[in-house]
């Protein structure tokens, strides 16, 4: 009888369990891996082939990168400098050799992410075999050197003050918040690979508009976080710059619109200079986008259509709170609303100063990010004529 026991993973105390933890769990993707080519060949993408190639994509995109970081950002560099000796000439024979697995398995895997995204979306019915051997042979090897050699060492030369700071900056790289406030080490050693998507300029439209809703439509097909807030940046007179997150409430080939009071701090530094920029980041989608241009008021129709959609409430709030002003007490901001709700009841005007504004796009930049710090980036630039053009730029 076959009692399948749950997959229970080690925990951060014990950092050099959690890397083998990892490992068999390549192994088991390294095992499916192998079997798809001939179930596709058998069987076309049916659903348990783009099941299994969707499970491969998301592990080898997602933990394995940061498996690597673990082991190049902690595990090497704090082995470093406790081997002596023998231990010091192991790690100077075998740390180069792992870190070029690391690439060379880097690079095989973009091209097989490429080929199984294919599959797991039902695209393709063929994966290149031989490519799929040569990943899951150089990683097998490789994990039973690192087995074999560098966790013994580790388990054997660390402290276990050391091994703690190992799975304090392992937890950390997943976004598990340690026990005490995070130092200024455990933050910089907050590192996510991206490897989701690509980005390139024969892949995007050639208005900026429509691959702006593209990709907005993606992230609300992606439940991203509040996809609609953007960051505005503005400038005083002085040229400082501030920013602030802001909703955004339309756009369209005129610009990209959001509501606010124009007599904000924003709202005064828009009117003293209208340059600012815009920025979207989708997490979940791994990407950013950037716009920048000059900034003009919504007509007050516009600002009144959208004024007039907004729940009571919050159309009695914008009235009751001068944005930006200091107040003495959240008492004393009821009390402002109240008054409001008295004198306006169930109907309340829109403010002269309550309204939109639409930034009209000079640049827009769409980022997507890319294994190894090596990302997408594609510039639109309108030319004079209001066409635009698009350029590639390093990451
Ligand atoms: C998720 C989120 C959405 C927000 N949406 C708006 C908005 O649509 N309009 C707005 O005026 N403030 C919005 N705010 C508040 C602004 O960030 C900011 O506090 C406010 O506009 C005052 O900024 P200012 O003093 O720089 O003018 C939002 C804040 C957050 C965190």
């Amino acid at each position: 009888m076959n009692h399948a026991l749950p997959d229970t993973a080690p925990g951060f105390d014990q950092p050099i369990a959690v890397l083998k933890h990892c490992h068999d769990r390549i192994r088991k993707q390294l095992d499916t891996l192998s079997r798809l080519p001939d179930h596709l060949a058998a069987h076309g993408p049916d659903q348990p082939a783009r099941q299994a190639a969707q499970a491969v994509v998301k592990y080898f995109d997602q933990a394995a990168p940061l498996h690597h970081a673990d082991e190049e950002d902690n595990l090497v560099p704090m082995l470093h400098t406790v081997a002596t000796g023998d231990d010091a000439a192991t790690l100077a024979a075998l740390v180069p050799g792992i870190l070029q697995d690391h690439d060379a398995m880097d690079a095989m895997w973009q091209s097989l992410h490429e080929q199984l995204a294919a599959i797991a979306a039902g695209n393709a019915a063929t994966l290149d075999a031989d490519l799929a051997a040569t990943f899951a042979a150089r990683y097998s090897e490789h994990m039973v050197l690192e087995e074999t050699h560098i966790a013994p060492m580790a388990k054997r030369l660390f402290s276990p003050a050391q091994m703690a700071q190992l799975g304090a900056a392992m937890q950390q790289r997943r976004g598990i918040v340690a026990d005490g406030p995070a130092t200024g080490d455990a933050v910089a050693a907050l590192r996510k690979d991206y490897g989701r998507a690509t980005l390139d300029a024969a892949d995007v439209a050639a208005d900026p508009f429509v691959q702006f809703n593209t990709w907005f439509e993606q992230a609300l097909a992606a439940k991203v976080n509040e996809p609609n807030a953007m960051s505005v940046a503005t400038v005083d007179a002085g040229g400082k710059p501030s920013s602030r997150i802001v909703l955004i409430k339309q756009y369209d080939q005129r610009g990209f619109t959001w509501y606010t009071n124009h007599d904000s701090q924003k709202g005064r530094q828009l009117a003293a200079n209208p340059h600012a920029a815009l920025l979207f980041f989708w997490p979940e989608l791994e990407r950013q986008v950037r716009i920048e241009g000059a900034v003009e008021p919504t007509s007050a129709q516009e600002s009144d259509t959208y004024f007039n959609s907004r729940p009571l409430k919050s159309r009695l709030a914008a009235i009751a709170s001068i944005q930006s002003a200091p107040i003495a007490s959240r008492a004393a901001l009821e009390q402002n609303f109240a008054a409001a709700e008295a004198q306006y009841g169930e109907a309340p005007p829109r403010p002269d100063h309550w309204g939109g504004f639409r930034l009209v796009p000079e640049r827009i930049e769409f980022w997507q990010g890319r294994r190894s710090r090596f990302h997408d980036r594609i510039v639109y630039t309108r030319q004079p004529d209001g066409s635009w053009t698009t350029q590639r730029l390093q990451p």
